[in-house]
């Protein structure tokens, strides 16, 4: 049996306060968060602008958490090395994007940070075969990208299958991760299908308190683990 990794929660901060990170970052941290996952976007790639290197390097003075860096931007390869020097540890870049996955994957070898490649909700699942045993996380979109707190768009949960049944048949360990419309119940579905990565911004900032939006996601993960069939 191939081993898949723990399964780990990711607050996704543009969900967060941005005037107030800090204090978001500690308290995720202290609800047991596992990574930061951090929402690059550059206006072109999708139609919304957030926030680049030197953001990244200031909440890398924060924690000591990995940092996952989603590039919604058209050319990723431009700056993987800025977001890799910035601190980010893992660097996700669309496969829509202008890119060639197997020099990213290259680049990331170079620059010691791992890499992922992102699926778009319209893009189809074998987009991504060619290059499946290469990379560290495949980030399957439960949104179209671009703003936080949307509806899970059922189908991502058939890509979700469809992506664990791919990495178990050619041995690979690497995450397979959900973004965009994680809730408790969307959690636990797709931790059944087989993710292992779960990237929640609303569900942990949106409302509530932080703890307890984490230890409900947390349950819910779990027991879709415990669901799956292995
Ligand atoms: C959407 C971003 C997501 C977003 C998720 O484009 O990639 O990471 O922050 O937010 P929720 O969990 O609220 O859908
Ligand atoms: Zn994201």
């Amino acid at each position: 049996m191939i081993s898949r990794r723990p399964l780990r929660l990711a607050p996704s901060l543009l969900s967060a306060d941005f005037a107030a990170l800090g204090e978001a970052m500690r308290a995720a941290e202290a609800a047991g968060a596992d990574a930061f996952h951090l929402d690059v976007m550059d206006g072109h790639f999708v139609p919304n602008i957030t926030f680049g290197p030197a953001w990244v390097a200031a909440v890398r003075r924060q924690t000591k958490l990995p940092l996952d860096v989603h590039l919604m931007i058209e050319e990723p390869a431009r700056y993987f090395e800025a977001f890799a020097r910035a601190g980010g540890n893992t660097l996700v870049f669309h496969l829509e994007a202008r890119a060639d996955p197997a020099a990213l994957v290259r680049a990331g070898q170079d620059l010691d940070v791992e890499v992922g490649a992102a699926l778009r909700p319209d893009t189809p699942v074998d987009r991504v075969w060619p290059w499946l045993d290469q990379l560290n996380q495949i980030m399957v979109m439960g949104v179209h990208p671009g703003f936080s707190g949307q509806k899970f768009i059922p189908e991502a949960l058939l890509k979700v299958r469809a992506v664990r049944a791919r990495l178990d048949a050619v041995g690979s360990s690497a995450d397979l991760s959900i973004d965009g419309g994680v809730t408790p119940e969307t959690a636990l579905e797709t931790a059944e299908a087989g993710a292992t990565f779960f990237v929640c911004g609303n569900s942990v900032f949106g409302h509530g308190t932080i703890a307890d939006n984490l230890a409900l996601l947390r349950s819910a993960v779990q027991r879709g683990a415990g669901h799956a069939v292995r």
